[in-house]
This record gives C-alpha cells, structure tokens and sequence, in this order.
C-alpha cells in the first residue's frame, strides 16, 4: 500500500516532498559500500561531529529513527511507569507515542494558533505531581516559545526533551533547538530538511546521557565493553555507514539547504498573502526563525472543505496533504485515555483546516505561482 502510494505521488506532476541528493551523497555512499565497512565505522562518528558542532552541543548520539531516538531520550531522562509528561497533541504520533514506550502518561495541552506549537499559558494548570518531564515538539520547522516553558521546568524541576525531528536550524532568540533541553532529537527521514534515508540523532550536552544512549542503541554495550559483554537492556537502533554517509554530505550543506526551503517560502508567501480571506499563512513567533520542514496553510473559508482541496488539487498534479491530525483523537489514544473531540480545540480546528503544499528544492518561482492560482481558483469558480 505504501509502495503504492508513493509510486503515485511520484507521478504527480508536483509531489509533496523530495529529497536533495547530488553527487556528494553518491560518493560518499560509494565509499561506504567499498570500504566494507557498512556498520559501525568512520561515517557515523564523523556525522555525529559535524552535526553536534552544527547544533552547539558537546554530544551527538546517531541513531535509527526520529521515534528510536525519541525512546533514549525517554529512557536517559529517567521517564518510568506511572508518570506523566507534558506534550503537544499537535505533532507526529512518534512523539507522544515515546512517552508510551516507557509507560509514561502523555498530558497534551492545545497548541497556539499562529505557530501551531504549544500554547505556553496553558502548560501550568496541567502539571501535577506525577509530572517529570515537557516534550517539547517545535513543529514544522520552528521553536516553541522556549522562555516560558523554561521558566516553568525550573520552578516545578521538570526535565526538557525537545521533539526537533521537524526543526533543524530554527533558532529561538539565536539559540538553536537542541540544546534548550537535557536532550533533543532530530530525524532525517526523506521529506525532512536534511535526510539520511531512515535515521535520526540525539544532541545533549550531558556525557551521562550521550555515554547511555550510545549504550543503548547497541544492544547495552557499554562503549568500552567487548562485543559480547552486555551492561544492560538495550536495542539495535544503531544508524548504519552508508545513512551517515548520506547525512555527512547534507550536514556540510545544511546551510543552503535551509536557506533554499526559506526562500521557497518566501515565495509561496508573497503568492498567497492577497488571499487572506482564504488562507492563513505560517505565522511566526517573536524571535524565531522557521526552517520550513513542510509549508503548511489553514484554510479560514469553510466553503469548500480541505479534503476536496486536496482531491481537486490531485486532479491537476498537484500533491497536497492533511498536517496534521490531532494525536488524542486517533483510535487507540480515545481508548486509552478516554479523549474525546472538544477536548483540544485549536489543535482539531487546525487538523481539520491546514494544508501541506509541494515543497522541495528545484520547485521555481513559476511552480509555485501555478499551485498557488489552482488553489485560490477553487473559491473562484
Ligand atoms: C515531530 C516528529 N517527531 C518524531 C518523528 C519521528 O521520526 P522518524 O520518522 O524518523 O521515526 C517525526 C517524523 O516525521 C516527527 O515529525
């Protein structure tokens, strides 16, 4: 079904992402698969160094997945059964699902309505005495408003994890997330601002976290331990040479990469700002910079519903996509936890309304034009 899929998103004249791979990937692949060495080796160490340095912290931790990554992160925070940990319900199931993997609550509050991140003024009424630890998702591409929540995990003491798998590079009051929390984690899967394929990283500047995680990800070996000898309960959520390699090849141009999906939009903003009877645009923070993992737009005139937007706009080739839907109304979250709709409106209000549109690297000012009068032509008609 998923091969499917992406075969017909492949044909779509404008497909929804796509990743930037040039000949550097390609050769640093190439090495990787003639060295013989494909686990375990130079790529992944040097990956680590240069991402770590891009982030500004002391550690970088290669791993799997975003949602691997995400699990260290829970289990080097200490996060154990019967606690809770505050969240947003407006994110990719990954984030709140690891707070799961250790039998942790997730304790969603509703989400701003310009940024889509948490709403800040909402978190305190929430924390309770089972209350560990904020997972704190900076989604799409930008922070959440950091200053607050700090506030908030100093007087109640509460550990910070940051979701950062949509938010390379975005900067709150020039500090990069990554290193607001004890740890932060990254993921590079294909539609991502950078990819590695399958893969993700955690950054800390904790040696007690990173020497963990590092542990962990190996099945429990500790690093200076022999290849049998095992310290404790761990995974294979290593990420393998020929993933580095990749990542190694767009860590060393992630500043263009940022800076190409900025001006993109940019673009898309100049295309739709006269239509604000019909779109919002991505809102920005004060003192934040967005990195733009996807371009997102809510939809303000109900007239015509998002989901035959998205068909209509299928029709002429033109792939676009429901982001996100809101984690506590997905079936297994209601069972659980009894949510129910209501329960978060501005995260349901945004699930219903927002659209991703095309986004990647090579799109012209002309594509986005054309993608931006097919959407605004449907009100038109
Ligand atoms: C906010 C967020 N958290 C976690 C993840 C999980 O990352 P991965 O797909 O690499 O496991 C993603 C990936 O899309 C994400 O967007």
């Amino acid at each position: 079904m998923i091969i499917i899929l992406g075969l017909f998103l492949l044909n779509m004249k404008y497909p929804i992402a796509k990743p930037y791979i040039t000949k550097k990937e390609e050769k640093y692949a190439l090495e990787v698969l003639r060295s013989g060495i494909l686990s375990i080796g130079p790529y992944v160490k040097e990956f680590e160094k240069k991402f770590a340095k891009f982030i500004g912290t002391k550690y970088a931790c290669a791993v799997s997945s975003g949602t691997s990554g995400l699990h260290l992160a829970m289990i080097a925070a200490g996060i154990k059964p019967g606690d809770e940990v505050i969240t947003s319900p407006f994110s990719f199931i990954a984030s709140s699902n690891s707070i799961l993997y250790v039998g942790a609550k997730p304790v969603f509050v509703d989400i701003d309505e310009k940024t889509f991140n948490i709403d800040v003024s909402k978190i305190e009424k929430k924390i309770t005495k089972k209350t560990k630890a904020i997972l704190v998702v900076h989604i799409f591409g930008q922070s959440a408003d950091m200053d607050p929540i700090l506030k908030l995990a100093k007087k109640y003491k509460l550990k910070i994890i940051e979701d950062a798998c949509e938010s390379i590079g975005a900067k709150y009051k020039n500090k990069k997330v990554g290193t607001f929390g004890e740890s932060a984690v990254f993921a590079f899967y294909p539609n991502k601002q950078m990819t590695t394929g399958e893969g993700g990283i955690i950054t800390t500047n904790s040696k007690k976290v990173y020497d963990l995680c590092c542990s962990l990800r190996n099945q429990g070996r500790a690093q200076n331990m022999q290849w049998l000898d095992h310290q404790r309960l761990g995974f294979n959520y290593r990420m393998d040479e020929m993933s580095a390699a990749v990542g190694l090849a767009q860590i060393e141009k992630i500043n263009f990469l940022i800076k190409e999906r900025q001006k993109l939009a940019s673009l898309y903003n100049k295309a739709l700002v006269y239509y604000d009877d019909i779109v919002q645009i991505p809102g920005n923070g004060n003192g934040r910079n967005h990195t733009y993992f996807v371009y997102v737009i809510k939809l303000k005139n109900s007239r015509i519903k998002r989901n035959s937007v998205v068909k209509n706009m299928q029709k002429k080739g033109i792939s676009t996509k429901a982001y996100l839907p809101s984690i506590h109304l997905f079936s297994f979250y209601k069972k659980m936890f009894k949510y129910k709709k209501g329960d978060f409106p501005i995260s349901e209000s945004v699930s219903k309304n927002s659209l991703a549109l095309p986004f990647y690297i090579g799109l012209k000012k002309k594509d986005i034009e054309i993608i931006c009068q097919e959407l605004i032509k449907l009100w038109r008609i």
